[in-house]
């Protein structure tokens, strides 16, 4: 497959419902989108493939669904206020404003404006705390500021006991999180990599400290693999540990997994080792312990914790990247998203071949059936060679026909998104055979 140009699959997005510029009609907001009916679907398949994955499919991992909103002793203590920001200058001669390590990325230089060319005009670096900070109940002001979380993580923490405790679990376990995460932004951009409004999947395993590093092992490569068995080929991936530099101010060590973007390689996710800075630090904050004590060795101690962080937006453009193709059918092109079935917005379309009342009421029957199941589109317009085509590119893995000879002979045909092969299946038997093609 030839290098997916992002516009592609941004036309794409747009064109089918995947993805909009949110306030569209008032001419945008700058790095903000909303997720149309196809793309709410996926990002929905995203999640529960890593609920799967990450608790349903294992029992040292539970599931909570904290606050967005948080007080400012949260993020004292986990450090967010003090070190989470990034160093911005501007230029002095245009205006515009620019973070220091985005620089070389964006067209400048350490010395040389992106915007405007001007030579040595920028301002001394200064800390901009990414945070977005708001106000909770009537007044604003000292004592009413609440943050918005800038990544799922602190809930994790700051419920360590509660959940420890009412679950019963044993280091190593790990509390799983799937939820929005908001950060200002100074450079968001390229589609839904880098926005000001995201959602994250983090998984906070807590473990004894002698196990830290077994279990970063474990993870990093545990990641890197469920990206490839949700259809990413391998060489779009790889596995890339941080300089001590680059380390955010709780890590001990931190590997990127990086995808190959249109655009280069790039953080897809993140796994790190967060140590025990985070229970200690909310435990000298708070008052109250954060350990576990440890019946058969007759030992206390504070969890170290390996997270894997990653996130649903990026992992979408990720998928939808890797799976963008086009091919040629019978001397005719098409464009196709060759995704996985777990991820697809619609598992399987029902198409009668024609709107006459004669062959709907079976084309529902079977739609009825199937949507018990799965999510189907229902589609009974244009030339059933255009409908494929539809499917094809959204990514429908299978397409059930229903034609005239479905009332006579009671089957119907089942076509293969990636092969466009064609077979016969009775109607009584159709539901199994969808599942036993889709995979689950
Ligand atoms: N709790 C650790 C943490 O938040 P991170 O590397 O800053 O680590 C984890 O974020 C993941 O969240 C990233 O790998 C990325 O997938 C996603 N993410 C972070 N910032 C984002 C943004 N501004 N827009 C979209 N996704 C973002």
């Amino acid at each position: 497959m030839a290098a997916t140009e992002l516009d592609q699959v941004v036309n794409l997005c747009k064109r089918r419902g995947f993805v909009y510029p949110s306030a569209e009609i008032y001419g945008g907001f700058r790095s903000s989108y909303d997720y149309g009916p196809l793309g709410s679907l996926m990002l929905r398949n995203v999640r529960e493939a890593w609920i799967r994955t990450m608790v349903q499919q294992r029992d040292d991992v539970v599931l909570i669904d904290a606050a967005i909103l948080a007080p400012p002793q949260v993020f004292e203590a986990s450090g967010h206020l003090a070190n989470f920001s990034d160093p911005l200058v501007d230029c002095t001669k245009c205006k515009q404003r620019f973070r220091e390590d985005h620089l070389v990325e964006l067209g400048g230089g350490p010395d040389l404006c992106p915007n405007c060319g001007a030579k040595g005009s920028f301002t001394a670096a200064r800390a901009f705390n990414l945070m977005f900070k708001t106000y909770a109940g009537p007044v604003e002001g000292s004592g009413a500021e609440v943050y918005m979380r800038p990544e799922t993580a602190q809930g994790m923490f700051v419920n360590f006991t509660n959940v420890q405790q009412t679950s019963r679990k044993k280091p190593p376990f790990g509390i799983a999180q799937v939820g929005k995460s908001f950060r200002n932004e100074i450079t968001p951009g390229n589609f839904i990599f880098r926005t000001r409004e995201f959602e994250q999947m983090e998984l906070e395993f807590f473990v004894p400290p002698a196990e830290s590093a077994k279990w970063y092992e474990y993870w990093c490569n545990a990641r890197l693999q469920w990206y490839i068995d949700l259809g990413i080929p391998a060489e779009m991936l790889t596995l890339r540990p941080h300089d001590a530099d680059e380390l955010s101010h709780y890590s001990s060590g931190t590997s990127d997994i990086e995808f190959l973007y249109p655009w280069g390689w790039g953080e897809l996710e993140g796994v790190a080792q967060r140590t025990d800075y985070d229970l200690t630090q909310h435990s000298n904050h708070s008052g109250q312990k954060l350990d576990y004590f440890d019946q058969a060795n007759n030992e206390r101690y504070i969890p170290y914790v390996i997270e894997p962080a990653a996130g649903v937006n990026r992992a979408m453009a990720a998928f939808l990247l890797a799976a963008y193709d086009e091919d040629e059918i019978d001397g005719e092109q098409r464009s196709i998203l060759r995704l996985h079935p777990r991820l697809a917005p619609y598992k399987v379309a029902v198409l009668p071949l024609s709107k006459k009342d004669t062959l709907t009421p079976l084309a529902r029957k079977i739609y009825a059936s199937l949507a018990d199941r799965y999510m189907v589109d229902y589609d009974d317009t244009q030339s059933i060679g255009k409908r494929y085509r539809r499917q094809d590119e959204v990514g429908t893995p299978l397409c059930v026909t229903v034609d005239f000879e479905s009332l006579e002979d009671g089957a119907v045909t089942i076509r293969d998104r990636d092969t466009t092969q064609q077979v016969r299946v009775p109607i009584e038997s159709l539901v199994g055979e969808v599942g036993a093609r889709l995979g689950f």
